[in-house]
Parts: C-alpha cells; sequence; structure tokens
C-alpha cells in the first residue's frame, strides 16, 4: 500500500480521483486539501464517496504532504509548481493535473499561461504522462506532468498517422468540442446551466492554451514542428470529449492500411479502443471510463482521413489517466482502480 494525497479535493477532478482511488486496491488516502471546506468530511460534500471515504478535508499547510508517497495536485495552473521541489527533496512522487510542467520551453509556457514559472529546473526534468507515448519514461517519474483533455483526445487520434508519415504534417485540424466540466467546479457565468445549455460554441479559435501542447507532442511525433489549427468548442453536455480530426493525405506516397495502421499502433493498450471500420464513437460510449474510442475513415477514398477520438474529459482526460500513470511509476497492474465499465445512458 501506498500513502496518496490530493490537493484540490472538492473540485471536478479532485473528486473524480477520489472515486477511483478509493477503489485501488494498493492505495491508501491520507490526505484531502481544500483551503475553504477544512473539517467538512469529505463524504459530506460528495455523499457519493459515503462508505469510501473517510477522511476530512484539511488545509494544504496541515495536510502533513510530505509523509505521502505521492500527492496529486488539482489545482489551478501555478499552484503545483511552488510546492513540488520541497514534495520531491522529501521523497514525494508527484503528479499535476495541471499545466504546470506540460510544456518544455519554459518561456512559451509563461506566454500561454501569463505567469513566471516558479520551477524551470523542474520542469526539464518533469515527463510528460501519455502512457501511450512515454510508458518507459514515466516508470522513473519524480514529477509528472498529466496531459490535458483536448490534447489527450487530439494526440491519441492523430499520434499513428503522424508517426507513419502519411499525412501533411504542415496543416492538421481539430475541431474538438468538450462537456461543461472541462471548466471546473468553480462558479462562472458560461457554465450556468442558461447560459450553457441548449447552445453550442466555439471559444479559443485565436489560440486556446492547450495549442502548444498538442503541437508539442505531436512535433515529437513527426521530428519536424507541424502546423496545427486547434478550435475547441463548448457543448451542452456535463462530460466528454469529441475529437474530429482532419489530415491531408501527402500526395505521391503508398498509402498503408489505415485501420490495420490504428489497430497495430494501439495493440496491447488497455485504454485505447480502435473501433471497427466506419464507426462513430460516442462521447456516452466512454462516460466515466478511461477509455479513448477511436475511428478512422478516409470519406470517399479521397484525400483526407477524418479521425474520430472520444474520451471522458475527466478520467482519460485528467483523474483516470493520472491514476493510470501512478500505477506506472509505482510498478502496478496499469489497469489497478480502472477496471470500469462506461456507464450508458
Ligand atoms: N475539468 C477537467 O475536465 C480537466 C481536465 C484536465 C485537466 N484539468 C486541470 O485540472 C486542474 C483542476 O481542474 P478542476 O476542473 O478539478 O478545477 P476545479 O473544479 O475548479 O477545482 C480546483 C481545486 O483546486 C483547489 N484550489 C484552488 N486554488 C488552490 C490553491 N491556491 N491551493 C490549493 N488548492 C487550491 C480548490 O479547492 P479549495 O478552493 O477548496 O481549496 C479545488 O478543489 C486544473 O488545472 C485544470 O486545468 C481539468
Amino acid at each position: 500500500m501506498i500513502k496518496v494525497g490530493v490537493v484540490g479535493g472538492t473540485g471536478y477532478t479532485g473528486v473524480e480521483l477520489l472515486r477511483l482511488l478509493s477503489r485501488h486496491p494498493q492505495v491508501e488516502l491520507t490526505a484531502i486539501t481544500s483551503r475553504g471546506e477544512a473539517g467538512m468530511p469529505v463524504a459530506e460534500m460528495f455523499p457519493s464517496l459515503r462508505r469510501r471515504v473517510d477522511l476530512k478535508f484539511v488545509t494544504p499547510q496541515d495536510a502533513q504532504l510530505e509523509k505521502c508517497d505521492a500527492v496529486f495536485f488539482a489545482t489551478p495552473n501555478g499552484i503545483a509548481m511552488k510546492q513540488a521541489a520541497e514534495l520531491v527533496a522529501a521523497g514525494v512522487r508527484v503528479i499535476d493535473l495541471a499545466a504546470d510542467f506540460r510544456i518544455r520551453d519554459v518561456a512559451e509556457w509563461q506566454k500561454w499561461y501569463g505567469m513566471e514559472h516558479a520551477a524551470p529546473a523542474l520542469v526539464a526534468e518533469a515527463v510528460y504522462g501519455l502512457p501511450e507515448v512515454n510508458r518507459e519514461q514515466i516508470r522513473n517519474a519524480r514529477v509528472l506532468a498529466n496531459p490535458g483533455c483536448y490534447p489527450t483526445a487530439v494526440q491519441l487520434g492523430f499520434l499513428p498517422l503522424v508517426e507513419a508519415g502519411v499525412i501533411d504534417a504542415d496543416h492538421l485540424i481539430a475541431d474538438a468540442k468538450s462537456g461543461v466540466s472541462g471548466a471546473g467546479r468553480k462558479a462562472e457565468v458560461h457554465t450556468l446551466l442558461p447560459e450553457a445549455a441548449d447552445s453550442f460554441k466555439a471559444y479559443g479559435v485565436a489560440g486556446h492554451r492547450h495549442l502548444p501542447e498538442i503541437r508539442q507532442g505531436l512535433s515529437l511525433a513527426a521530428g519536424r514542428t507541424v502546423g496545427l489549427t486547434f478550435v475547441p468548442h463548448l457543448t451542452p453536455m456535463i462530460r466528454g470529449i469529441h475529437a474530429t480530426l482532419y489530415g491531408r493525405i501527402k500526395p505521391g506516397i503508398e498509402l498503408p492500411d489505415l485501420q490495420a495502421l490504428f489497430e497495430k499502433r494501439y495493440a496491447g493498450e488497455a485504454f485505447v479502443d480502435v473501433m471497427p471500420a466506419g464507426s462513430h464513437p460516442e462521447t456516452r460510449s466512454v462516460r466515466a471510463s478511461n477509455l479513448c474510442r477511436i475511428a478512422v475513415h478516409r470519406p470517399q477514398g479521397g484525400d483526407t482521413v477524418v479521425v474520430l477520438s472520444v474520451i471522458d474529459n475527466l478520467v482519460k482526460g485528467a483523474a483516470g489517466q493520472a491514476v493510470q500513470n501512478l500505477n506506472i511509476m509505482f510498478g502496478f497492474d496499469e489497469e489497478a482502480g480502472l477496471d470500469i465499465v462506461p456507464v450508458s445512458p
């Protein structure tokens, strides 16, 4: 058993971590923080966790995080970077669900996130936690940068094509839609029911913070800088991301069987399901699970490949992937705590 702390236990990714960790056979939850709700039983705020989590929220200062084996930060950007060095020095392994350690170029990170980085040295050693790409490096990570939700869906969808070099890497297009829980639990006007329900809109067309993260991952996969147009949308669902990805087939190449390419790339991956040719994956087919379901199409045999990639933003897009990374880091079965059948309807 390892001792695990969660900083930010009152948020959406925090409560999702608690749901998954409370049934993990090798994890003992020892500290769950909230600055505003310290002293309140966790199960009072989240009755879904009654008889599963007996702890009370504590302040981050009282949490004795240095006594944990691993600490998850389910906090806004800019929090983990201030505490990670001290924890790492105490032998604690840090998993950040925010973006503090995701972008290797610190100047680029500072530009997109609008703050000075507090721990650039740790950025250099942090491992980007997309297991389907970095499994070996994740095993020894002391600081783990858990990928963003859109970046997970988009990268998993594009990777087989980009790695094989069969599409024009200068003109990738990712059209992605997210449920409202992607914005977190804090009160904001745009996530109120009358604002978000029964409506549909794009946002961040000029540049979303996940753009440099996706570009970094796909550029590494391509072995060169890729060109990407990324347009996120807010859709009136609670959970789920649906990414529709477009790539132009390079002229004059011998195109492999695309279905076989995807099946081979993800053979043996527990959490990536390449669906049968012609499929249209639905977000509800992955709801509450750590799965990414993918389908690859070539409409009318033309020069454009269309990939459909769906995840639950709170699970494979956040807490589930973070637990998957914990499992790899501590040598547990990668599926421990994550063997969940999606909820339908
Ligand atoms: N929602 C998603 O789908 C999703 C997906 C991937 C990644 N992420 C990332 O995961 C992180 C958490 O997202 P979320 O949606 O769970 O956010 P959230 O619902 O707004 O929750 C944020 C949590 O952080 C805590 N917190 C805020 N400021 C803090 C501080 N200064 N020190 C300590 N704790 C603090 C809050 O607790 P108290 O105020 O009670 O202390 C709360 O529990 C974000 O960085 C987000 O970008 C989210």
